[in-house]
C-alpha cells in the first residue's frame, strides 16, 4: 500500500535515484524494478504495481506533489467550477507511462506470478481532491458533498470514468487482477454509503467486467464496519480485502462464499514478528480454512518493519496449515 517498499533498502536506493516520488511513479524502468523487488526477495505469489492512487487527480490536471515526511499535497477543489475545469481528455496520455510500467513489469515477473493493477475508489480519491492533503476526518469533502451535491456527484462520476479508462489500460498492458482502494470508507455516514461508495464502485466494476469478465477485482473498503457485507455483494467484486478491525468469523458468516476474502493481519504483528506474529498467522489461517483466502495484511506494511520478519511470515504461510 502507500507505505509499501520503504522498509526495503533496495527500494530506498531507487527512490533516492528517482528524486521525487511522482517521478518514480512516472519512470517505467524504475517503477517496474521497484514492483518486482519484493517478489525477487521473497518469492511472493503476486506483485502489486508500483504507483499511487493520486495519479488520477494528477492525470485530470490537478497539481500534485509529495512532501518528504508529510505526504501528498493537491490544490484543493472547492467549487463546481474547479471540478468543471478538470480535463479527462488528457488523462490517458498522462497515465501512459504507468501502463508502460505494467508492460515492463509483466515481462520481468516469473510467468506464474500474478500482476495486480490498482486504482483508488472514487470516494477516497475525491476526499484527497477536495481536502488537498490527508485529513483525520475529511470534513471539507463531507461538507462539499452535503452542500454541493450536484457538483460532488459530478466529481465522483468524473473520477469513476477516468478510473475505468485507466484500469482498462492496465489490463490491456498486462495486469491480471485489479484492486480498488477505498481507504476512507470509514469516513462515510451510513446513509451516504450507497451513494458515495457502492454506486461509484459498482459502476467501475460493471464497466471492467463488460470488457474483461475474467479479470478478478478486489475491493478494500477500509473501516466500512457493518457496511462491509453490503459492499462485498452490491459492488460485484470478486474478492474483499479485510482491514485489521474486521472479526474474521463475522466476515466469513456475512460475505457469501463466492467472494474471496483477503488481508486482516495487523501490520504491527509483522513489525513485532516472533511468537506473536506466528500466533496471529495461525489464528487467521485456522479461521479461513476451507474458504478461498488471500493471505495479506490488513493495511500497508510499516516502513520500520524488519525485512527478515517478512521472510519469516512467508515461511509460516507456506507451511501446511496443521504445522503453521
Ligand atoms: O506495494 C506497492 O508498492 C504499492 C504501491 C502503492 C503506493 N500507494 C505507493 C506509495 C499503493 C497501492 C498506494 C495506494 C495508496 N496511496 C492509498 C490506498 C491504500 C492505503 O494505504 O490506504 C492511499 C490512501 C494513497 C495516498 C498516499 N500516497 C499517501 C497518503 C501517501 C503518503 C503516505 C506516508 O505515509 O508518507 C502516499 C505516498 C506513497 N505511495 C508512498 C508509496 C511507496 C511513500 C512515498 C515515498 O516513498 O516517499
Amino acid at each position: 500500500m502507500r507505505q509499501a517498499g520503504r522498509y526495503l533498502p533496495e527500494y530506498r536506493e531507487i527512490r533516492a535515484r528517482a528524486g521525487s516520488f511522482l517521478r518514480l511513479c512516472l519512470t517505467p524502468e524504475l517503477a517496474a524494478e521497484v514492483t518486482v523487488q519484493p517478489v525477487r526477495r521473497y518469492g511472493l505469489d503476486a506483485a502489486i504495481l508500483f504507483s499511487d492512487i493520486l495519479v488520477i487527480p494528477y492525470a485530470l490536471g490537478q497539481p500534485l506533489d509529495f512532501l518528504e515526511g508529510e505526504g501528498p499535497r493537491l490544490e484543493p477543489l472547492r467549487t463546481a467550477a474547479d471540478i468543471a475545469a478538470l480535463d479527462r481528455g488528457s488523462a490517458p496520455a498522462r497515465l501512459a507511462p504507468i501502463c508502460e510500467t505494467v508492460r515492463q513489469t509483466r515481462s520481468l515477473l516469473p510467468p506464474a506470478t500474478a500482476l495486480i493493477g490498482f486504482a483508488g475508489a472514487p470516494w477516497t480519491v475525491a476526499c484527497y481532491m477536495v481536502c488537498g492533503a490527508t485529513s483525520r476526518d475529511w470534513l471539507p469533502a463531507r461538507q462539499f458533498a452535503l452542500t454541493q451535491p450536484t457538483a460532488f456527484r459530478a466529481l465522483l462520476d468524473l473520477v469513476a470514468e477516468a478510473t475505468i479508462d485507466y484500469l482498462t489500460a492496465q489490463v490491456e498492458a498486462g495486469a491480471e487482477v485489479l484492486q480498488l482502494f477505498e481507504s476512507w470508507a470509514g469516513a462515510v455516514a451510513a446513509g451516504d454509503f450507497a451513494d458515495f461508495v457502492i454506486v461509484p464502485t459498482r459502476r467501475i466494476v460493471s464497466a471492467i467486467k463488460r470488457r474483461y469478465p475474467r479479470v478478478p477485482i478486489i475491493g478494500f473498503p477500509r473501516g466500512a464496519g457493518l457496511a462491509l457485507p453490503d459492499y462485498a455483494v452490491a459492488t460485484g467484486i470478486d474478492g474483499v480485502s479485510l482491514d485489521t478491525g474486521v472479526p474474521l468469523d463475522r466476515a466469513k458468516a456475512l460475505v457469501p462464499d463466492r467472494i474471496a476474502l483477503q488481508g486482516n493481519l495487523d501490520p504491527a504483528m509483522l513489525l513485532v514478528g516472533g511468537a506473536p506474529m506466528a500466533a496471529a498467522v495461525r489464528t487467521i489461517r485456522q479461521a479461513m480454512a476451507g474458504r478461498p483466502f488471500v493471505f495479506n495484511l490488513g493495511h500497508g506494511i510499516l516502513p520500520q518493519t524488519p525485512p527478515d520478519h517478512v521472510a519469516a511470515l512467508v515461511d509460516l504461510v507456506r507451511q501446511p496449515i496443521a504445522a503453521a
